[in-house]
């Protein structure tokens, strides 16, 4: 193998699509896959590629730091691609210390084991998966650009933005390669079912209420997944050192608006009467702090890196719908057990 690089997360939603991609496209590099395996990881993403060559799975905690310098010490890491989080906004509202552990102790973590362990910088690179969330919240207008100030307004989103502080910190103290990318709303397979899209997904087809936080017209700026892990492949091995890349998908929508698309294409692929799924939309209370809109400007990653997003508006809902509904299996098994016990304290009494 020509190099080994560490993807944390790997099990999860975009993980395991970027550990799918760079197992396919880098057969002479070793990927291996750092992940606990919470609630939000899950095997079954990658059973297609778990007898690869190139591939190995390792369970294991960023917040254990013995852990994580026997790891280095193990399987010399030529770079880090920095995935594992917590990643729902509205679990951090309920149980922010988890948020804290992970996303900055657990990062603090891997940057001291990559700062302890690579004896010279010399072709390392520690690239930093973060969210456009660290920016806070927009009106009716503009975008977010790498210049906008951070404005971090859930617990999720302080956590994210401590840890982006921290890889910068790496870089300007200890001249640590580092590389930072902040996205929007990524949809597509794999999405653990507590996020919006594969939770109305899943609720229309089992004719359960959809709960639409608020007046419904907060904006998000939609990612194909895929497109999300074809970007973070392009800056890991492309990004200037240092720098910071906004990724979108220039796919704003209300969420009302979106929910209405996407009960069309489920009254569609489900051969239900047109109209019928909509009548399960339902105002519930909303989520505290709730950011208005979010968009992006990711003008220097397309001028600079060439990159640009593939799929788009109603042919991504229509995408990602129908796997959810060809892979009920896969639903079943993130759904049963904890899962009910989440859905009832999340939603129950709003
Ligand atoms: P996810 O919740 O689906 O997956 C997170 C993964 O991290 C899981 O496999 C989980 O088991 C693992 N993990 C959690 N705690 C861990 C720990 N202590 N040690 C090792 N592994 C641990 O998240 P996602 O949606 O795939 O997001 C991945 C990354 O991308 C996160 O850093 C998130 O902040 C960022 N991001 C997500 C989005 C989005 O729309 N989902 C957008 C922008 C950025
Ligand atoms: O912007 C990037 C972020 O996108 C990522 O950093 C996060 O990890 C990811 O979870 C996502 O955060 P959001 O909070 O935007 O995603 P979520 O799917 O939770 O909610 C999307 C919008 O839908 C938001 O305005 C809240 C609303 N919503 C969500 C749920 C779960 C509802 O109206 N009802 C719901 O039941």
């Amino acid at each position: 193998m020509n190099n080994t690089i560490l993807i944390t997360g790997g099990a999860g939603f975009i993980g395991s699509h970027l550990v799918r991609l760079m197992v396919n496209k880098y057969p002479d590099t070793h990927i291996v896959n750092l992940d606990l395996l919470t609630y939000a990881g899950n095997l079954a993403n990658l059973s297609d590629i778990e007898d690869r060559p190139n591939y190995t799975f390792v369970r294991g905690d960023i917040v254990d730091s013995d852990f994580l310098d026997g790891l280095f010490k193990q399987y010399k890491f030529d770079g880090v691609i920095h995935l594992a989080a917590e990643s729902h906004v509205d679990r951090s509202i309920e149980d922010p210390i988890a948020f804290i552990k992970t996303n900055i102790i657990g990062t603090m973590n891997l940057l001291l084991a990559a700062r302890n362990n690579w004896s010279d910088f010399s072709g390392k690179r520690f690239y930093h998966v973060s969210t456009d969330e660290v920016y806070g919240t927009l009106g009716e207008t503009g975008l977010f650009t790498e210049e906008t100030s951070y404005d971090p307004r859930s617990p999720y989103s302080a956590s994210k933005a401590s840890s982006d502080h921290l890889v910068r910190a790496f870089y300007h103290t200890y001249d640590m390669p580092v590389v930072i990318s902040n996205c929007s709303n990524n949809y597509g397979p794999y999405q653990f079912p507590e996020k919006l899209l594969p939770l109305f997904i899943n609720n229309i087809k089992n004719n359960k209420a959809l709960p639409v936080y608020g007046d419904g017209k907060y904006t998000r700026d939609w990612l194909w997944v895929g497109d999300h892990a074809t970007a973070i492949d392009l800056i890991y091995h492309k990004g200037r050192l240092g720098e910071t890349y906004n990724i979108g998908g220039n796919n704003e929508w209300k969420n009302i608006d979106l929910i209405q698309n996407l009960c069309k294409v489920m009254d569609e692929l489900l051969d239900r009467e047109p109209g019928s799924s909509a009548e399960l939309i339902t105002y519930v209370k909303d989520r505290a702090g709730h950011d208005r809109r979010y968009a992006i400007d990711a003008s220097k990653l397309m001028n600079e890196l060439g990159w640009e997003p593939t799929v788009f508006a109603e042919e991504g809902l229509k995408k990602t719908a129908e796997w959810y509904l060809a892979n009920e299996e896969w639903m079943e098994n993130v759904t049963s057990g904890a899962y009910k016990e989440y859905y009832e304290a999340m939603y129950a009494d709003r």
